[in-house]
């Protein structure tokens, strides 16, 4: 029950999150990292040591719980654990095990991502996700996963934004393997509801974690985008609970050459072109909840170089969060994105999404931002008038 002073419950989730291959540094064994070396890249330059997770996870994670977080989101790289197919590597998964055991030690529950965009080059060079046998091959790694790791896997998100993976990798070609071929978008689709459903029993507490846009403009591109991004998603949903990651609305529009329109002028942005419209999270709650699971808001973050910004973002959305609970809204956490400022894929270094600066001129030094302070004070109290206080 949520005292009347509370605006968030005793047990809510408090976190932030990234993904393997945006913050472990050195992942060359993945369809990403081929992607972003290809002569003809449209990527804004390499991961190459990312922010050197890989060595820093503890002082990492202990910054994180010092902050105030309870909660940390992150993802095993398929590549180090399986770097050829069906050879396990015992590195990588006592790896991942000292990982997992330091979040705990931490005092944080870890929640971890199986599938978080990046795949191993040899399952991308037998065709990926188009390969009749991608979901069987898939099943295999996360059996493997379960086998060796999920007695610290309180919380599996099985994949990660599996329109995403479809859409900009099949569809506008800007993710690998940078196809644009509606056919193929919507047979991945398929392909990712499938791989979710055959493992989503592997695990004590998994469930998928979905972009959802606030999608509008033509109407006919904006219903396929509906159906083929949301819907076929929500129909026949399984798992134990369900992840909301919401940005912005995209607005279709047939003359772009992306499909989607960019906001008016004069809009503000963020530093991804992303217009802030929170209205979109409330939506958002509602659909994703519809079907009846527990939701967790597994993303939510703003890319931008003035961090009082980001402290406007948070409490603009954490209040439609507020929101959704009073309605009766079955919420059980808030994780942000990101922790600390990373790779963010075809873009780059560029934008900066972390609670945390990393200071790529001075040997990756983590230097916590305002908003880093601001969150840790609503996580501690459940107030959202805690973002604003003192101290
Ligand atoms: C995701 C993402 C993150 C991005 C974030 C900002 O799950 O959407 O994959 O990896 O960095 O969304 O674009």
């Amino acid at each position: 029950m949520m005292s009347i002073m509370r605006d968030f419950p005793e047990d809510f989730l408090w976190g932030s999150a990234t993904a393997a291959h945006q913050v472990e540094g050195g992942n060359y064994n993945n369809d990403w990292w081929e992607f972003e070396h290809r002569p003809d890249a449209k990527v804004a330059g390499p991961s190459g040591d990312a922010i050197d997770q890989y060595h820093c996870y503890r002082s990492d994670f202990e910054l994180l719980a010092e902050l105030g977080q309870n909660c940390h989101r992150l993802s095993l790289e398929w590549s180090r654990i399986e770097p050829a197919p069906g050879e396990w590597s015992q590195v990588a998964l006592d790896h991942y095990r000292r990982v997992l055991e330091t979040v705990a030690e931490c005092g944080m529950t870890a929640f971890v991502t199986v599938h978080h965009f990046t795949n191993p080059r040899w399952f991308a060079e037998r065709g990926g996700w188009l390969a009749p046998d991608a979901v069987d091959v898939f099943a295999r790694y996360c059996d493997r996963v379960a086998t060796e790791l999920s007695d610290l896997m309180p919380w599996t998100c099985t994949i990660n934004e599996p329109q995403v993976v479809a859409f900009e990798g099949y569809r506008q070609g800007y993710h690998p393997p940078g196809h644009r071929d509606r056919g193929e978008w919507m047979k991945v689709t398929r392909t990712f509801i499938r791989a979710h459903r055959a493992v989503v029993d592997l695990f004590p507490r998994a469930g998928f974690t979905l972009a959802i846009d606030d999608i509008e403009g033509d109407p006919e591109l904006a219903a396929e985008q509906q159906y083929e991004t949301i819907d076929v998603y929500l129909e026949d949903l399984r798992g134990d609970f369900v992840g909301i990651q919401y940005y912005t609305r995209a607005v279709m529009d047939a003359d772009s050459p992306d499909l989607m329109a960019a906001p008016p002028e004069g809009t503000p942005v963020t530093q991804m072109g992303w217009e802030i419209h929170p209205e979109g999270l409330l939506k958002g709650l509602r659909m994703i909840a519809a079907p009846g699971l527990p939701v967790v808001v597994t993303e939510n973050g703003i890319a931008t170089a003035d961090d009082d910004e980001r402290i406007d973002y948070l409490e603009v959305h954490l209040r439609m969060v507020a929101r959704a609970l009073a309605e009766g809204l079955d919420i059980r956490g808030y994780i942000y994105w990101t922790s600390f400022d990373n790779f963010e894929w075809a873009e780059g270094y560029r934008p900066t999404f972390g609670l945390v600066e990393v200071d790529r001129e001075d040997d990756l030094r983590r230097i916590p931002r305002p908003s880093a302070h601001a969150f840790g004070r609503v996580a501690r109290s459940g107030r959202l008038a805690d973002l604003r206080a003192a101290g």
